[in-house]
């Protein structure tokens, strides 16, 4: 390809993947276009205090970093905040930014965790609970999606896995809320880091209460377990706590939001699935792919590697963006289409390999349940305000969404 069409505008390159208002105030569309098709690999040049780091674009590259934990770490981070930062103060300890022997055994207990008994019973106060919070807003004629549905459903599934009181869930949820993103543009790193203390905080006393009084959640099941023979300390504990409540929480929330905005644009789309011409597991897939709440993910190279016929040196900063490989071209046919039966749909919104998201399952089951309730409820919703996106350089998607329902009386009349 001839160099000159291969140059980056300068407006290209002055975009600041790092700097949260470029994912809100911009349309990226073409931009990962243009990377995709051009510059598969791309150096993002330093910005003020900010390092530069790899980014890469195209599903074939993004799964190839997220396999790699040989040549590559999740131990200095693993979001773009924390990369860029120098480090992570939970490496080695908390498991997506753990490598290694101790990656693998954690993760085996966590799996142990996660047990399709434990999550049986989860799935189904998630049913339970989605349907009443959905029939409750449609009843209401109209409600603020996000605050009223959304916010409650993931803390409710966490908060039940981990065995956080009633009482506690909705100081988690503010705290949850700060720590990762923002829903307002002018919170500051030091509310973030403040909520991210409080959790911490809030887990180091529920360890303590488990431990004297153990219950049939997640957290008693880690005080009695054992890796290479050593229990696991109280710290560890918190962090992996920790690391639920943040990986869980806002990615669903985000993702059920999307979904009732997706739906009002797409009519079609909701009239099949209302009228079951659509699996709701294509439909939950597509909604996830379409939604990628997770923008980015990104590692360290621990020795000079090759990635996607670049040359990454030891210790440069590598990122996959998952919002743009779940719309390569190569992979998804007509990827700017929302299409609920689309099959196959491979998408990597919950990552891939050694890393692949631990509540996949559960994330699933939360986009399902609003997906069923909605269809079951509703004959039909509109948006009636302006949306509000969060302010993040990680996640994507909205913090407020006015809607307006129309009642379905033989639905409501079931439950
Ligand atoms: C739609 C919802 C969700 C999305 C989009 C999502 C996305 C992801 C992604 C992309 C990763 C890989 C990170 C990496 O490679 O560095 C990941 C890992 C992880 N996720 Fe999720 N997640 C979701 C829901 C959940 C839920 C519900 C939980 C907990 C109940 C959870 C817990 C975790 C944990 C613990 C890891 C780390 C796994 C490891 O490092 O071995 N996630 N998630």
């Amino acid at each position: 390809m001839a160099a000159r069409r291969r140059r980056m505008s300068d407006e290209m390159l002055e975009i600041d993947l790092a700097d949260p208002r470029t994912h809100t105030e911009r349309d990226l569309t073409e931009y990962w276009q243009r990377l995709r098709r051009d510059f598969p690999v791309y150096w993002h040049p330093p910005v003020g205090v900010n390092p530069g780091f790899w980014v890469f674009s195209r599903y074939a590259e993004v799964m190839a970093v997220f396999r790699d934990n040989t040549n590559l770490t999740s131990e200095r981070g693993n979001v773009l905040v924390t990369l860029l930062a120098g480090g992570d103060s939970a490496a080695g300890q908390m498991l997506p930014v753990t490598d290694g022997k101790r990656h693998k055994d954690l993760r085996n207990v966590m799996l142990k965790a996660f047990s399709p008994r434990a999550l049986s019973r989860i799935s189904e106060s998630v049913r339970d609970n989605t349907r009443r919070l959905v029939a409750e807003a449609v009843r209401g004629g109209q409600c603020e999606f996000a605050e009223q549905v959304a916010s409650y459903i993931p803390n409710a599934t966490i908060s039940s896995l981990l065995g956080v009181p009633d009482a506690d869930r909705n100081a988690l949820l503010s705290w949850s809320k700060s720590a990762l993103s923002s829903d307002e543009a002018d919170q500051s790193p030091e509310q973030a880091w403040l909520a991210r203390n409080e959790i911490l905080k809030y887990f180091t006393e529920l360890v303590a209460d488990k431990r004297r009084t153990p219950g049939e959640d997640v957290i008693t099941t880690l005080t009695r377990t054992e890796v290479d023979g050593q229990p696991l300390s109280d710290v560890d504990i918190v962090f992996n706590c920790y690391s639920l409540i943040l990986g869980g929480d806002e990615t669903s929330r985000l993702a059920m939001i999307d979904l009732v905005l997706t739906l009002t644009r797409n009519p079609e789309q909701w009239r099949r699935l209302r009228a079951g011409e659509v699996e709701l597991a294509s439909a939950t897939e597509e909604v996830l792919r379409w939604s990628t709440p997770a923008m980015n993910f990104g590692r360290t190279a621990l020795r000079d590697t090759e990635i996607g016929g670049q040359l990454v040196r030891a210790g440069d900063i590598v990122t996959v963006w998952n919002t743009s490989a779940n719309r390569d071209e190569t992979v998804f046919a007509q990827p700017y289409e929302f299409a609920l039966d689309r099959s196959p749909n491979k998408h990597v919104t919950f990552g891939y390999g050694p890393h692949f998201c631990l509540g996949a399952f559960l994330g699933r089951v939360e986009v399902r349940e609003v997906l069923d309730a909605l269809r079951c409820f509703s004959t039909g919703f509109e948006i009636t305000g302006q949306p509000r996106p969060i302010h993040s350089n990680f996640m994507h998607g909205m913090s407020y969404l006015p809607v307006r329902f129309e009642p379905d009386e033989a639905g409501l009349a079931a439950v």
